[in-house]
């Protein structure tokens, strides 16, 4: 197949850090909406997707929950990122799920931006978030190291245009490309199967473009595309990289951290699902 010019895309940001650190409350605050209320006990159980368009340019973030339970997740999180944001509150500071986020993005090989969380808190203490990061090696651009450490609050909104610089900047440097005209691949991000509507699947597109309609293999399953939806649920007929989107149509739940990708026919594609059936 012909295959189009490599351009610009969007960077893929994992927000990681300890529970209740402030993670769903940050992408509420930049997404101008309300998840984290709406959560069972307030906690994060799955790796939410979401793109969003900023002064600063396109950005597609992944939440990820920062209880202990999900290493596994976090992960598989840190492995399709091309930056962490590493949620840290001021006034709990480095905490257990704080030090493991910084292994998965220094095992992924993923550069970090901090974001001390919860400055609007009494008890807000920046300088030791900075230094109990700076001794596990992750050392503040303003104390001769190259991390950029961002005080913000998810509450007050202060800060976060300049953490959205810093990530966006951050960016730049890594020079991030695809090629848009191209047989879709990616990852999937997590599914399930839901009463009503089958196999539900977010995938995050990584090159090429996926339509509607199309085949797809996703790990060790298969099917049509039979409809897509954005983060906010709304119908979409094409994605492209870095974009996350919801699918319906496989046969089956593929595990997180899959790849998916688009094939020509239903023919290839089952043969493809059956062989790693197998494996
Ligand atoms: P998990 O997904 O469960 O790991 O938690 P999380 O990191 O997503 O934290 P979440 O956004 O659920 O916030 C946890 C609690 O901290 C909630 O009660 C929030 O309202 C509160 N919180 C988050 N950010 C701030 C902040 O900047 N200031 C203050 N005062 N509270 C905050
Ligand atoms: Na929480
Ligand atoms: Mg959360």
């Amino acid at each position: 197949e012909s295959e189009g010019e490599k351009t610009r895309r969007a960077p893929v940001v994992s927000v990681m850090g300890h529970v209740d650190h402030g993670k769903t409350s940050l992408l509420d605050y930049i997404r101008r909406t309300k998840v984290a209320s709406g959560e069972s006990g307030g906690i994060t159980q799955h790796i939410g997707a979401y793109h969003v368009e900023t002064d600063h340019g396109m950005v597609s973030f992944l939440d990820t929950p920062g209880h202990a339970a999900f290493t596994a997740m976090r992960a598989r999180g840190a492995q399709c990122t091309d930056i962490v944001i590493l949620v840290v509150a001021a006034d709990d500071g480095v905490m257990p799920q704080t030090k493991e986020a910084v292994d998965h993005a220094r095992s992924a090989g993923v550069p970090l931006v901090i974001a001390i969380n919860k400055m609007d808190k009494e008890g807000a203490d920046p300088d030791r978030v900075k230094s109990e990061l700076a001794g596990m090696d992750v050392v503040p651009e303003d104390w001769g190291g190259d991390v950029q450490f961002v005080p913000v609050s998810a509450h007050t909104g202060d800060g976060i245009e300049n953490l959205l610089e810093a990530v966006l900047l951050q960016a730049e440097i890594l020079e991030l490309e695809a090629v848009e005209e191209a047989p879709a691949k990616g990852v999937v991000v997590e599914s399930s199967l839901e009463r009503g509507r089958g196999s539900v699947a977010t995938v995050l597109v990584q090159n090429g473009t996926l339509r509607q309609g199309e085949m797809v293999v996703a790990g060790a399953w298969y099917g049509k595309v039979r409809a897509m939806t954005d983060e906010a649920g709304k119908q979409v007929k094409e994605a492209g990289p870095s974009i996350p989107v919801e699918i319906l149509g496989l046969n089956g739940t593929p595990d997180a951290g899959d790849e998916f990708f688009a094939v020509a026919d239903e023919r290839k594609a089952k043969e493809l699902a059956e062989f790693r059936q197998s494996r």
